[in-house]
């Protein structure tokens, strides 16, 4: 059986991760802006570094679509879409919830240890590109048994399209410990096989991420709850 952890490797952070890391973080608290210009000499003078990482670091936030290169204006925080989110969000808690209703009663011992492991991964995990995979993984294990494969096709597929969201999200260092707990009441619902409560807390958990980031997105800044 595949682990869901497999090929996570402990090393440290590269210059480029750490530098990528201050700026998912920055975007997520609301300190960088949408449309904010990231000048590498400014960057690398900021960070101290030279600017090398600088641009290995933009170049990894354009792959992940929080950062926008154009060929002559160089980069800065790319546009996000509020309408987009709640969209992203409303059809993940419709497909979710019935994927989860579904896999409770029938879920198998060894995926809820291995989510728990997930869970336990992603409090000592210090890389937010792994922390996405994590959160994917977890959310994904407690689905396994939902006992249809065109669900969690379109599970995954919505999983893609938030994903820069999710990163974004999980910058956060106040909304990820709210999220683990969060997570640790959905799997010890799910280990009592109450199916019911299970899908409360996944719509709330679901409906608190999209809230914080159309926050974040029109407020500018994650921090920042009305
Ligand atoms: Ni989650």
């Amino acid at each position: 059986m595949r682990g869901f952890a497999e090929g996570v490797i402990d090393r440290p952070l590269t210059v480029a991760e750490q530098v990528a890391n201050i700026l998912r973080e920055a975007i997520a608290s609301g300190a960088l802006k949408a449309g904010t210009a990231l000048r590498q000499d400014e960057l690398a003078e900021r960070f101290g570094f030279s600017r090398m990482p600088i641009r290995d670091a933009l170049r990894q936030l354009e792959a992940e679509g929080i950062v926008s290169i154009h060929p002559t204006k160089g980069a800065h925080v790319a546009r996000m879409d509020g309408a987009e989110i709640a969209e992203i969000y409303a059809v993940r808690e419709l497909l979710e919830c019935e994927a989860l209703r579904l896999s409770v009663p029938v879920l198998a011992g060894v995926k809820l240890e291995e989510a728990e492991q997930a869970l336990d991964q992603i409090d000592v995990e210090r890389d937010v590109g792994r922390w996405g995979a994590l959160n994917r993984g977890f959310h994904l294990l407690l689905y396994d048994a939902c006992g249809n494969r065109r669900l969690l096709g379109l599970i995954e597929a919505h999983h893609n399209a938030a994903d820069r969201y999710v990163r974004i999200l999980l910058s956060n260092l106040d909304y990820r410990g709210r999220s683990q707990n969060e997570h640790r009441d959905l799997l010890a619902a799910c280990r009592r096989r109450d199916a019911e409560k299970a899908v409360s807390i996944l719509r709330r958990h679901l409906r608190e991420g999209s809230e914080t980031l159309v926050n974040a997105i029109e407020g500018g800044g994650l921090s920042r709850k009305s």
